[in-house]
């Protein structure tokens, strides 16, 4: 597929597209559509948070339920394809430490961790080969991370995923810069985090810019101002490999700009959701109510949280919009229909090349 665009090479890894799928936890960037990104030469990554989720013994042993599924999925994207595949994993998840040595363990080729400073990742995936890329949304954060692990480890970071505002899911933003983003903020960080990359000194350190690159246009601006790749998701959602229900593609397909907002979160992040019934009483200040049998973030405090993040994820890949967050990136409003991973991801390369070509 590729041309005039460049490889992308994380460490001794090399992603053919310099493309990297955004995970999408719960359960939206399971095996299928990381296998299938990954098929077609961009990076595909699993996200790792919640995937125990509606298993028996979730109810029981929740952190053997989370490890289970995820040596699963891992070995089932391994045995679908041999592109690259990644585990992202968030650093707010109680059970992070085990499930960073478990993708680790099982060969996810990197590890790509934010909500929350990676600092100990280079120890807890000591003697893998997995490549260590940290999700970061400011220069000081890359820099603190940067640092850190040189001091104590040694190590530099194989590349760093620099999220914009526009971004779904999660964001490490306030609540007001995530809902009026100010124009061009993502530029503004890819530069200051290439500033970053810059000074760890061995190797070049690859950066990707994520949040809102929606076309191929998109990617050559932020691959010509010096990123080395670009991460997309909201648009691998509407996908026939996104293994989601199909209500949670619908209401990708029917949302109008106006039906994006931005959510507290138990995990202590803003997070940009699309208007659902759930999601409408959360702004109005309702409870709902939920039995929580572990406590599978650090930052949420269950008997005060006014709702449950990870079963109103879960709600939405099987499709109940009633009782469900269905997360998703700015420009959600314009994504109209359902395609193939291989015809978005043409498609989007086709753009990129007559777009590189002409600011060359
Ligand atoms: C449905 C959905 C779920 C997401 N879940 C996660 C997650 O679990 N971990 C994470 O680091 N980022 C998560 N993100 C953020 C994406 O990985 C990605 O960086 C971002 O959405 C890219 O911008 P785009 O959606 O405009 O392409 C999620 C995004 C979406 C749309």
């Amino acid at each position: 597929m590729a041309g005039a665009l460049r490889p992308l090479h994380i460490g001794e890894l090399e992603i053919k597209l310099p493309i990297v799928q955004g995970g999408m936890g719960v359960m939206v960037s399971t095996a299928a559509l990381a296998a299938a990104v990954a098929a077609c030469g961009a990076a595909g990554t699993i996200a790792g948070v919640g995937l125990g989720y509606g298993t028996q013994e979730n109810e029981t042993d929740f952190p053997a339920a989370s490890r289970k599924a995820l040596i699963e999925e891992i070995r089932k994207a391994k045995a679908a394809t041999d592109g690259v595949v990644g585990v992202n994993l968030l650093g707010a998840l109680s059970n992070y430490d085990e499930l960073v040595r478990t993708a680790a363990g099982c060969g996810a080729d990197f590890i790509a961790s934010g909500a929350g400073l990676p600092i100990c990742l280079p120890q807890l995936t000591e003697g893998t080969d997995t490549r260590l890329i940290p999700i970061v949304s400011s220069g000081r954060a890359a820099s603190i991370i940067a640092r850190s692990w040189k001091k104590r480890y040694n190590r530099i970071p194989d590349a760093f995923i620099v999220e914009g505002p526009l971004a779904g899911g999660h964001l490490g933003f306030k609540k007001d810069e995530a809902r009026a983003p100010a124009a061009g903020v993502l530029e503004g960080l890819v530069k200051e985090v290439l500033a970053v990359a810059g000074e760890c000194a061995g190797r070049p350190v690859p950066v990707i810019a994520a949040g809102g690159v929606f076309d191929g246009k998109d990617a050559a601006r932020f691959l010509a101002l010096g990123a080395s790749g670009v991460q997309i998701a909201t648009r691998l959602v509407a996908t026939h490999e996104c293994s989601v229900a199909q209500e949670f593609k619908d209401r990708y397909i029917s949302a109008r700009a106006e039906d994006v907002v931005i959510i507290d979160s138990p995990v202590g992040l803003p997070g940009r959701a699309i208007r659902t019934p759930f999601v409408d009483r959360l702004l109005r200040g309702d409870r709902e109510p939920f039995h929580c049998g572990y406590q599978c973030l650090k930052t949420c405090d269950p008997d005060t949280a006014p709702y449950c993040i990870a079963k109103a994820l879960f709600n939405a890949v099987k499709g109940d919009l009633e009782h469900a967050v269905v997360f998703a990136g700015h420009n959600v409003s314009r994504v109209n229909e359902i395609v193939s991973v291989r015809e978005l991801l043409e498609g989007f390369v086709a753009e990129a090349e007559v777009e590189l070509a002409a600011l060359a």
